[in-house]
């Protein structure tokens, strides 16, 4: 069931488009992310879902209430809209405490005084923060003050979490506990959240799906799974992943009624429609699926290593072939140094092909 639903949404400012016609359902009890790089409208549509933003189009509908409608006249308030926000700065009260800062907003709405003592102990229990109420932001660290941030949030019981790069402020350490504690936060409580991210390690490891935005437009809506190995464009598949995926220009060509993927030193058997024979394509390879290996194999393409980057748990290589380079990734450590020669291979089923004017995926 859809609990959201945004049905050509654009914004503007001075003219200039933030977001543009932006359609997207997301479903109850989803963990939504808008991803994308810096200036693509995400803060700009969760904004708008907050009703801290107005659109300048179309509408927005929230389980059985229309938020907003241009065409209907229709705009619930902010506080009316039962939403729960973290701000990309996390914005506790300085000069309250922990306790204070989760049940202001408690106290606001009236909820009887032990019943607000009982939710900011059970709220700071699921952060893992009991028995620091009396603590002011000052006194906790970053990390600390991102999850008392989120204990206000889960304290208030909102029907849906909206989050700004909530995580934005943390070292890399925090960052990755934090991502573990807001993904069983969400199994356990189960609310429909609507995340902001430019990281896309983080968009594909906490959401049940991605939107990937560029210029105010939606790229690609999909599980994180799709989005890594079935980008719907260009502009997706160079976002995602680590090291970037390889690019390649090639065309397929007939050989002894065979057909072959033809780019530089390349050559892979392959089978797809006729349509596509003799025309420029582009083609992409995960440098997860390229194989290597030190001992000869004619079968394989002989490669020059360039360079080897070990981090611990894997390894980036890139090697060269004429005028081509590919980056590739193997687990643990590698034995090679730079000026090897080396043999790599990948399955053609793992390419993506896609066409070079639109940079659309063929298939
Ligand atoms: N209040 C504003 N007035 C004028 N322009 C704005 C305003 N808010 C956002 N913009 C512009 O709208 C576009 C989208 O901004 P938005 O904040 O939604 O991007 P974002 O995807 O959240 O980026 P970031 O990752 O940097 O936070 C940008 O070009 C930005 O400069
Ligand atoms: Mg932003």
């Amino acid at each position: 069931m859809d609990k959201i639903i945004l049905s050509n949404i654009s914004k503007s400012y001075s003219g200039i488009p933030a977001v543009r016609n932006l359609t997207l359902n997301i479903r109850e009890g989803e963990f939504l992310t808008l991803l994308g790089p810096s200036g693509c409208g995400k803060t700009t549509t969760l904004r708008m879902i907050a009703g801290l933003e107005d659109a300048d189009t179309g509408e927005i509908i929230v389980g059985e209430q229309t938020f907003f409608s241009l065409a209907k006249g229709l705009y619930v308030p902010p506080e009316k809209r039962d939403l729960g926000f973290i701000f990309q700065s996390y914005a506790l009260w300085p000069h309250m405490t922990v306790r204070k800062n989760i049940s202001l907003g408690l106290e606001e709405k009236k909820v009887a005084k032990d019943k607000i003592e009982a939710t900011v102990k059970n709220a700071l229990k699921k952060v893992q923060l009991e028995g620091l109420e009396e603590r002011y932001p000052s006194e906790l660290s970053g990390g600390q003050q991102q999850r008392v941030a989120v204990a206000r949030m889960v304290a208030a019981e909102p029907q849906i979490f909206l989050m700004d790069e909530p995580l934005s402020n943390l070292d890399a350490m925090l960052r990755i506990g934090m991502r573990a504690e807001l993904k069983h936060l969400h199994y356990e409580l189960g609310a429909t959240t609507v995340y902001v991210t430019h990281d896309q390690n983080e968009a594909l490891t906490l959401s049940d799906r991605i939107v990937v935005m560029e210029s105010g437009v939606l790229r690609q809506i999909g599980t994180p799974e799709e989005i890594y190995k079935k980008s719907a464009d260009l502009f997706v598949a160079r976002f995602v992943g680590s090291p970037q995926i390889n690019i390649m220009k090639g065309r397929i060509k007939l050989e002894n009624n065979e057909q072959f993927f033809i780019s530089g030193p390349i050559k892979k058997k392959i089978s797809i429609d006729k349509k596509y024979l003799d025309k420029d394509l582009t083609v992409t390879i995960r440098p997860e699926e390229i194989k290597i290996k030190s001992e000869k194999d004619m079968a394989w393409l002989e490669c020059t290593i360039y360079s080897v980057l070990p981090a611990g748990s894997e390894t980036i290589i890139t090697v060269k072939k004429d005028d081509m380079d590919l980056t590739l990734k193997i687990n643990g450590f590698a034995a090679f140094k730079v000026n090897d020669k080396v043999w790599i291979d990948f399955g053609a089923d793992r390419m993506n092909y896609y066409d070079p004017k639109t940079e659309k995926l063929l298939f």
